[in-house]
């Protein structure tokens, strides 16, 4: 099973993907947590976040995904993708996929705002930020979470992601 955590930068992917896992991994030992800036750093840190950086960024991302998939390992990715072709080619390829979209508004995005992306990005001090001069269509995911409301523990979004995921082992 993949559970695929698709946010514009700063929605709260990590936070709830990382959340996601320590439950899962109590029932379900083989899953891995794999986070997009890890990912990133991982590979070396050789990818920019031009538009085709980021298509080099989620061919192998994907492939990577299919790889742990393929020997049984249940993967909780937190992955900026905003590309609907490897969006569909996850769900084509992978044994089990579950994407859940998680929405915030930019005006959460804004003050929230801990990598001082948007606020740079809108004074045009930074480009290729998704959201804002990169297009982020919206994926179709098969569970939208809503992540605007401002919480001190965020257990009850895991709970959502939980009730809604199918069987697996
Ligand atoms: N529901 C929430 N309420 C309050 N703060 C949140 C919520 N979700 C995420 N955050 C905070 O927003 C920031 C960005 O979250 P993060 O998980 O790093 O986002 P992403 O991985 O999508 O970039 C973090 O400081 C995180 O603690
Ligand atoms: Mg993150």
């Amino acid at each position: 099973m993949i559970v695929w955590l698709i946010g514009l930068s700063g929605s709260g992917k990590t936070t709830i993907g990382n959340a996601l896992y320590e439950e899962l991994k109590t029932k379900h030992k083989n899953t891995v947590f794999l986070d997009g800036d890890v990912f990133r750093n991982i590979m070396g840190n050789d990818l920019g976040h031009s538009e085709e950086d980021r298509l080099k960024n989620a061919h192998r991302v994907s492939h990577f995904c299919k790889y742990m998939d393929d020997h049984g390992i249940n993967v909780v990715a937190a992955i900026l993708s905003s590309f609907p072709e490897w969006q569909k080619w996850n769900r084509d390829n992978f044994h089990q996929y579950f994407e859940v979209f998680v929405d915030t508004s930019m005006d959460t995005l804004e003050k929230r705002d801990i990598k001082d992306l948007y606020r740079r990005a809108h004074k045009g001090e930074i480009k290729n930020v998704v959201g804002v001069d990169i297009q982020f269509p919206i994926p179709n995911a098969d569970l939208t979470i809503d992540n605007n409301e401002n919480l001190l523990d965020i257990s009850p979004q895991v709970r959502k992601i939980i009730a809604a995921l199918p069987e697996f082992t």
